[in-house]
């Protein structure tokens, strides 16, 4: 059989340890102009059958390989495969690519690796909450090592969906509100995932993902349609996307959604006009799954011909377990309605990711030469990762930390005490429950030799709706010293195609709060979830509220440990948490209006007087029954220990266009345990040729303070940071006046001021 890789495949394929050996020889640099020959040269020898294979994506699942599948990549008719992870399988799948195949070209092999393979890290949104980039960068590091023991090269994360709508599933993938947050988190994701060199054995390509807007559904209902103004795309939605791309992301997935009436995958403005010529990007594009073959449900198109017209023309290079471009494209050509020279390029796309990978030098896996799974250290990161996620929303009375020598018993209560698959959360296909440590039984082995744990799992799940367990649970908080609730969504409550318009705690779990509570003890919630939820209804009858996200397999020991004040919770809120669901889109960085609200303009609806006349309520923009703030504001997070800010100044009250300011702040820990916090700086840019946000985040760090210390935290801003879309889509920073504030969450109001001035 001709094949240009067969003495490389054979030697390959000749036993574990020659592939063995041959990692290690083979991590070739990644040099691209090297590439651009090599990837020129193989085009040359491609028959358009084959070019057209190299844009197709195959679901292959299945142990047991179809004889449809194996001669599908033998004829070249397929260039990626997704959701193998039986490393044996994705070996034999290389073989037969890379030896039975005319031109032996290795397949990319997919996987959703959302937030760890077999070690699960917390959720994205729960990461976002760490504010540490570090630790992102490094749980992303931990999943590509254990992704790549099963032969995938290639990851479908990160999700960088700015997420606005706490009702959509997939906010708990996503990396939160916030442009700037999301976007120094995807970078870190991006280099985690990738490394420095992607030909290096444990280095997965990442997909920067959903490319645009799907964080927008309306009503937060999955897949449905999203309408952005160009101006809003700019500002708020692409820059996480524009930070992966720089950051060397070697490919991005088109959004199910509908933008602007024009479906992402069959939308040229975003994939040619934005992602090609603006940006430069040279990886490949992903359509979702089947997503091509969607635009003709969406109404965009009237056949599945005029459908792989429409994405191809859009720039999607690769679609996703459908089957529309292996049907229709090679007709669109010949047709001369798809040009030949337009397929080249976006096959190139293709196989410049392949041999960035190293895959044609080595496409094979040998498990023992990477990290053993669930590490030692990829326990110890998720546990990092866990610990520094969870957001301690209230403490009132400094009812925690616990106190193990106080306490002669716990109570620990509620359906997600121990639910070891639960704490993982969404997107774990191949996350491993027995890994998980439960709260449960963290909270055992830490202090069940000095207290009486006392454990009732209450309701059987999060959704239950039936309360005979609530007696019991009501008398255990009578006998106990303190209660722990542990309480929140399944993991089967977010993530994909789970969205929901009502998020308060779902099932009677309000109800055995209120049981619990009359008890008359302490009472801690600990509450997982996928999502901000509203807790109104609850949150005045607990003492304290520790929100842990789906905190992943070491979940329990972080929270233990936090509980018990071995460590001081320092999660801050990635996302807006409302009073209630009718406020939802609400964000920090909302815009001034008008009619700003202000304490002394805003009458709620139990305080209006009925005589009098109808302009009394204010006449600002708030809700009468919700007024204008939400539950917990962005950035928010206590700690056990206090923090001081004061002192904000910046190096100079007026700079250059094109120069830098440093803006400064004392922060002191005036509390008595050492603890981690993260500080913010806000800007706001008063006067703009589009109206800009009252508040903006530009800058945050995650800071070690111990009690009684004073550390200077310093910002720097150049001018470029503080540029943004204007009315004709130009990025631009205006010379005029600037706020900018430093503080523990988006609510602070130590404030100074700077101006940017243009001499020329
Ligand atoms: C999701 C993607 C995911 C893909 C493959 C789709 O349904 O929208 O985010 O990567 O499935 O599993």
């Amino acid at each position: 059989m001709p094949n240009r890789f067969a003495n490389l495949s054979a030697a390959l394929c000749g036993s574990l340890l020659v592939i063995t050996m041959s990692v290690s020889i083979a991590n070739p640099p990644n040099d691209s102009a090297a590439i651009e020959h090599r990837v020129t040269a193989l085009l040359a020898e491609m028959t358009l059958a084959e070019k057209i294979g190299q844009m197709n994506q195959v679901n292959a699942d299945d142990r047991d390989l179809s004889d449809d599948l194996r001669q599908a990549i033998e004829s070249g008719r397929v260039g990626s495969v997704l959701n193998q992870v039986d490393v044996d399988a994705v070996n034999e799948l290389q073989r037969i690519a890379v030896q039975e195949s005319r031109l032996g070209i290795p397949l990319l092999v997919g996987r959703d690796v959302i937030h760890g393979f077999k070690t699960v890290m917390p959720i994205p949104l729960g990461q976002a909450a760490a504010w540490n980039a570090d630790i992102v960068r490094e749980g992303a590091r931990v999943a590509a090592r254990e992704a790549a023991t099963a032969g995938v090269n290639w990851t479908f994360a990160p999700m960088i969906d700015i997420s606005r709508d706490p009702r959509w599933g997939r906010i708990a993938e996503s990396l939160g509100e916030d442009p700037f947050l999301a976007s120094k988190l995807a970078v870190a994701m991006v280099e985690g995932f990738q490394g420095e060199n992607l030909a290096e054995t444990g280095t997965i390509a990442a997909t920067a993902k959903h490319f645009a807007g799907y964080g927008a559904s309306e009503s937060g209902r999955d897949y449905a349609t999203v309408n952005i103004p160009e101006n809003e795309l700019r500002n708020v939605y692409f820059p996480p996307f524009k930070a992966a791309v720089d950051a060397g992301v070697v490919s991005l997935m088109a959004a199910f959604s509908d933008l602007d009436g024009v479906p992402a995958t069959g939308n040229q403005f975003l994939f040619r006009t934005v992602l090609r010529d603006e940006w430069g990007f040279n990886g490949f594009v992903v359509s979702d799954w089947d997503s091509v073959r969607q635009l003709a449900i969406h109404g965009l198109t009237e056949n599945d011909k005029d459908s792989v017209y429409e994405a191809v023309t859009a720039g999607v290079d690769m679609e996703m377990a459908g089957r529309s471009y292996v049907n229709n494209l090679e007709t669109l050509v010949e047709e001369g309605r798809i040009d030949v020279a337009m397929i080249d390029a976006m096959v190139a796309n293709i196989l410049r990711a392949k041999f960035q990978l190293g895959l044609f030098d080595n496409p094979f896996t040998d498990p023992a030469a990477l990290p053993p799974i669930a590490s030692a250290h990829a326990l110890e990161t998720a546990r990092q990762a866990a610990l520094q996620s969870v957001v301690l929303l209230k403490n009132d009375r400094g009812v925690l930390p616990l106190s193990a020598e106080k306490l002669n018993s716990v109570a620990v209560i509620g359906p997600l005490a121990d639910a070891p698959y639960e704490q993982l959360g969404t997107w774990i296909f191949d996350g491993d429950r027995e890994l998980s440590i439960t709260p449960m039984h963290a909270i055992h082995s830490l202090v069940g030799h000095d207290v009486d744990v006392r454990y009732l799992r209450a309701m059987d799940n999060s959704r239950s709706r039936a309360s005979e367990g609530f007696d019991e649970a009501a008398e255990m908080a009578r006998d106990s010293d303190a209660v722990l609730l542990f309480l929140g969504e399944e993991s089967i409550l977010s993530g994909e195609a789970h969205s929901r318009a009502d998020i308060n705690l779902p099932g009677d779990q309000a109800e055995l709060v209120r049981r619990v509570r009359e008890a008359g003890k302490p009472v801690v919630a600990v509450i997982q979830a996928g999502r901000p939820l509203t807790l109104t209804n609850i949150i005045d009858q607990v003492d304290a509220v520790l929100f842990a996200w789906h905190p992943g397999t070491m979940g329990g020991p972080a929270i233990a440990d936090l509980l018990f004040g071995l460590e001081s919770p320092s999660g801050k809120l990635p996302v807006t948490f409302p009073r209630m669901v009718g406020q939802i889109p609400i964000y920090y960085s909302q815009k001034k209006t008008g009619k700003p609200p202000s304490p002394d303009t805003v009458v709620l609806i139990d305080d209006i007087d009925a005589h009098a006349p109808q302009l009394s309520t204010g006449m600002t923009a708030y809700h009468l029954d919700a007024g204008y703030t939400p539950l917990f504001v962005f950035g928010h997070g206590l700690s056990y220990a206090e923090f001081r800010y004061q002192k904000i100044r910046t190096s100079a009250r007026e700079i250059e266009l094109g120069d830098t300011v440093t803006i400064s702040a004392e922060l002191t820990n005036t509390g008595d345990v050492a603890a981690d916090e993260v500080a913010q700086l806000y800007i706001r840019d008063l006067v703009g040729n589009v109206t800009r946000p009252v508040k903006e985040l530009k800058g945050f760090r995650r800071i070690r303070v111990e009690p009684g210390q004073t550390v200077s935290v310093e910002f720097e801003l150049h001018t470029d940071d503080l540029a943004f879309y204007g009315r004709n889509m130009q990025l631009m920073t205006e010379p005029g006046e600037f706020h900018a504030w430093i503080g523990g969450s988006s609510e602070t109001e130590l404030r100074t001021e700077f101006r940017i001035i243009d001499s020329d």
